[in-house]
């Protein structure tokens, strides 16, 4: 046991975690990082190694998740929480669109010439993504009292609901079947894009 004295206190803790000790340090050492911005707190050496399906999945799950707070927990309470829950979920499916449509989306581009099923998938998350960025301006014009306010974020998150699950049943293992090359350039891509739009959203 290590033991220190401050202000006539005797602390004590295992030598192994003892502020110098180097498990200690190695351990801090591992610990998420801020990056440069301070938008982001990951795991950079894990972060790194995702594939793009594991990127987007990550995001449907914490959408599914604010959405779940928002609609279960919030409409009792008050309209701060519920504003900057809102604003949570706004900044996220933001982002998300983005890197699906900038990034994601145009790696099937050589599968749609070929497949009129990958064809009209895209095709049908694009216009999932209009329906669902049309809605997210109504609920952006109206106060988080406003009657129909919670409505609207409920109808958006069975919108998201079921854009969630075409992709991840159906587009995410197409991907998975596309050329490595093409799967890592693509997932190094919306990696990069995400962090750097994490940072303009101030998002984490
Ligand atoms: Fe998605």
């Amino acid at each position: 046991m290590c033991r220190i004295r401050r202000t006539g206190v005797r602390v004590s803790f295992p030598a192994a975690e003892a502020p110098w000790s180097r498990r200690r340090r190695r351990r801090w050492q591992q610990m998420p990082r801020r990056r440069g911005n301070g938008s982001r707190t990951v795991v950079d050496t894990t972060f790194r190694t995702w594939n793009a399906t594991a990127v987007l999945r990550d995001d449907h799950k914490k959408l599914r998740q604010l959405f779940w707070r928002y609609l279960e927990m919030v409409p009792e309470k008050a309209g701060g929480m519920k504003a900057r829950l809102f604003e949570a979920i706004q900044k996220s499916l933001i982002i998300h669109a983005t890197i699906e449509e900038e990034i994601f989306y145009p790696a099937f581009e050589e599968e749609s010439r070929k497949n009129l099923r990958v064809r009209e998938i895209i095709s049908a998350a694009c216009e999932s993504h209009r329906r669902c960025k049309h809605l997210l301006q109504e609920v952006l014009s109206m106060e988080p009292q406003d009657e129909g306010f919670d409505a609207k974020v409920r109808v958006l998150g069975e919108k998201v609901g079921i854009h969630i699950e075409e992709q991840e049943e159906v587009l995410h293992p197409i991907f998975e079947g596309l050329p490595k090359k093409l799967q890592n350039e693509v997932s190094s891509d919306l990696r990069s894009r995400k962090m750097e739009l994490e940072g303009e959203y101030d998002l984490e």
